[in-house]
């Protein structure tokens, strides 16, 4: 596994610098006539990719080129403020001309688990497989203060072990239903890039980074590539305690 951390002074630059390279990834997925897979997060720092995308970028892409999908959604409708989907399109996808079959989103106001299935097989059906389970070509993923990464949450380690490829999980607060991709998938991606920003992830950055035994359990610690490249994208914040 091939792992690097790049800092950058603040979530703009971050971001901005994250939409050049997916339009550039596009690009050369288009050279090569063969489309690529990219799965969303949630969360603030995606919301600013999105909406930089969305204002600079929306004509800078071949946007046919891409399936996109989504590492999680909450069990909301598309129009709730929650919806990661919903997210994605105001800023986004209004934005740019990209046809409707290549926005695999899970439909969060249906039932969860029936919702969870049918959205695996839409993940099997439109990505590569490696050693038979999917592989996303490029994952991006937000991490919490507590540590977890899409929706999966400390207190259900299960979900990243599950031999699913979808898992139904529950925020441990909130206790909203939510749809996850699983720990399998995760690990199998050829690019994952961890989107983390703020003070308050400096300590739990510093942590996993640093590979503290108190982290080793939290399943942002988890995530790692069995053959694909991980990134971890911070701002001067979040990395603000890691070693020079
Ligand atoms: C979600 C996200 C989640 C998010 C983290 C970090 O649906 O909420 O997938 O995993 O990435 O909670 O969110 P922030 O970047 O906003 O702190």
């Amino acid at each position: 596994m091939k792992e690097t951390v790049r800092i950058f002074p603040a979530p703009y630059e971050l971001a901005e610098k994250l939409a050049e390279e997916l339009v550039d990834m596009i690009k050369a997925a288009s050279a090569k006539n063969v489309p690529i897979t990219v799965a969303l997060s949630g969360g603030s720092t995606p919301e600013l990719l999105f909406s930089i995308l969305g204002d600079h970028f929306s004509k800078s892409a071949p946007w046919k080129f891409v399936h996109f999908f989504w590492g999680d959604e909450r069990c909301v409708p598309p129009v709730s403020p929650d919806s990661n989907f919903g997210m994605a399109f105001r800023s986004f996808f209004k934005k740019i001309d990209i046809p409707e079959r290549n926005i695999h989103r899970i439909y969060g106001e249906q039932d969860c688990s029936g919702e969870a299935m049918r959205y695996a097989d839409q993940i099997s059906e439109f990505t590569v497989k490696k050693n038979g389970i999917p592989a996303f070509d490029l994952l991006l993923l937000g991490m919490g203060e507590d540590g977890h990464t899409a929706s999966i949450f400390p207190d259900n380690l299960s979900l990243f072990y599950s031999d699913k490829i979808c898992e139904v999980s529950i925020h441990p607060v909130s206790k909203q239903k939510r749809i996850t991709i699983t720990g399998k998938v995760i690990n199998n991606a050829q690019n994952i890039k961890f989107l983390v920003t703020g003070s308050n992830k400096a300590g739990i950055m510093k942590k996993i980074l640093h590979k503290d035994i108190s982290a080793k359990n939290l399943p942002a610690s988890l995530v790692a590539p069995s053959s694909g490249k991980i990134e971890w994208l911070l701002d001067s914040k979040a990395g603000s305690l890691l070693r020079q």
